[in-house]
Parts: C-alpha cells; sequence; structure tokens
C-alpha cells in the first residue's frame, strides 16, 4: 500500500513536514510505502484555459497523487485559511479524478491548531469525491519539538493513530468506511450521503 505524503508548508523547519514524518517513519515501519509527494511549490497560479494542456508540473503532481493508494496531507493555516499554494494546487485537480475516491487524512500544524484550515480542506477535499477519514489539528506545534522533529509522545501517538485509522478505514468494508467517513464530515454539514457507494 503506497501512503502519498503531502506538505502545504515550504518553511525550513516546518512543523507539518515533521508531523508527515512521523507518519512516513510509522507507516514504513508498518509494512507501508510512503511517498513523499513533491512538486507543490513549483505549481504555477491556476488558469482555467490551461486546465486541459496543464504544463508538466501539474501533470506530474496529478500523476504522483494517482499514483498513491492513500493520501496525508498536512497544511498550515494562514491568515484563517488553508496556505495558499495548497488551495492553488487543489484548484489544477478540479475536473478531474485525481482525488475522487482517494482515501485521505488531513493535517494541521500551527498556532491554533489549524480549525479552520482543516474545515476547509474537508470541504474542497470533499467537494473532489475524495474520502477524508480523519484529521488532526496540532496546536503549538514548536513547544511538541525538538531540533525540527516530534518529540512529544502523545502528539507522535495522535499522529501514529491518524495514520492507523486512515488505514483501517481505506482497507475496511463499506459500512466502516461509512461510519469512518460520516464521522468526519457530518460536524462540517456534509452530507456523508453525496459520496454514494463507498466500496471499491
Ligand atoms: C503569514 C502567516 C499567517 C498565519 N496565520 C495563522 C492563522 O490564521 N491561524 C493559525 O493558527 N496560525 C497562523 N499562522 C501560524 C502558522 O500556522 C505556523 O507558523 C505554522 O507552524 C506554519 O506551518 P509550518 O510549521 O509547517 O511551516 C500564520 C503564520 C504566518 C507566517
Amino acid at each position: 500500500v503506497r501512503i502519498g505524503l503531502l506538505c502545504g508548508s515550504f518553511g525550513s523547519e516546518s512543523s507539518n513536514l515533521a508531523a508527515l514524518n512521523v507518519a512516513a517513519a510509522y507507516a514504513a515501519t508498518n509494512g507501508l510505502q510512503p511517498v513523499m509527494i513533491d512538486g507543490l511549490v513549483n505549481l504555477p497560479a491556476f488558469i482555467v484555459d490551461e486546465l486541459g494542456t496543464a504544463p508538466a508540473s501539474v501533470r506530474h503532481f496529478r500523476d504522483a497523487l494517482v499514483n498513491v493508494d492513500a493520501l496525508i496531507i498536512a497544511v498550515p493555516e494562514y491568515a484563517a485559511g488553508m496556505a495558499g499554494s495548497t488551495k492553488n494546487a487543489l484548484d489544477w485537480l478540479v475536473g478531474e479524478a485525481t482525488l475522487y475516491r482517494k482515501p485521505i487524512a488531513v493535517i494541521s500544524a500551527g498556532t491554533t491548531g489549524g480549525e479552520r484550515a482543516i474545515e476547509q480542506l474537508t470541504f474542497t477535499l470533499s467537494w473532489a469525491g475524495a474520502w477524508v477519514f480523519s484529521t488532526l489539528g496540532i496546536e503549538s506545534p514548536r513547544t511538541k519539538m525538538t531540533n525540527g522533529s516530534f518529540a512529544d509522545e502523545p502528539t507522535i501517538q495522535t499522529i501514529e493513530h491518524l495514520v492507523d485509522r486512515l488505514v483501517s478505514a481505506a482497507s475496511g468494508d463499506e459500512a466502516f468506511r461509512h461510519s469512518m467517513l460520516k464521522e468526519v464530515v457530518e460536524p462540517f454539514g456534509i452530507d456523508v450521503a453525496r459520496f454514494g457507494n463507498l466500496t471499491g
């Protein structure tokens, strides 16, 4: 099982990247294949006329997402919303089935715990037909880090739990998926029925 890891921060000591590193290490020790998805930083501003003839950077980004079985996306909250470069990247996927029925876990590490970033990501990803099975906000991440890595055991465990939840939902039967998805999306007012059947 290939687990893609996508980071929406390009900071040199990114706490979102540190969270993904915890997830990647845990995934690897549990027989999964972590795949870091880069290239987001190189995407140009979205231009609707270029949707069908997207530049190579966009095509590579889409292909990288298509090639993973599940995805963990960690994005900071900037100015009360998801980081703009992440939204721009997701705009490039409009009209493509790239994220359709993709099992996804969302993380936002940042001062407040990224509640608004998580909400926006859940809406945008759900709109694309992705299955957001798990979310995690990490508040004041720098207080939980040492030398650029998470050192706080409870935080590490919540990230590991997020990976477990994503993998069990992705590999679970339809009824289990339904209950996991419902638990995440319905608090945001998203009707789980909009996803149709959750098989395959
Ligand atoms: C321009 C800017 C705007 C920010 N806005 C918010 C915000 O609205 N809410 C919040 O919780 N944190 C906000 N932060 C703090 C970031 O979430 C925090 O720096 C986070 O650690 C960045 O992610 P990173 O560590 O992965 O680089 C902001 C930071 C910057 C630089």
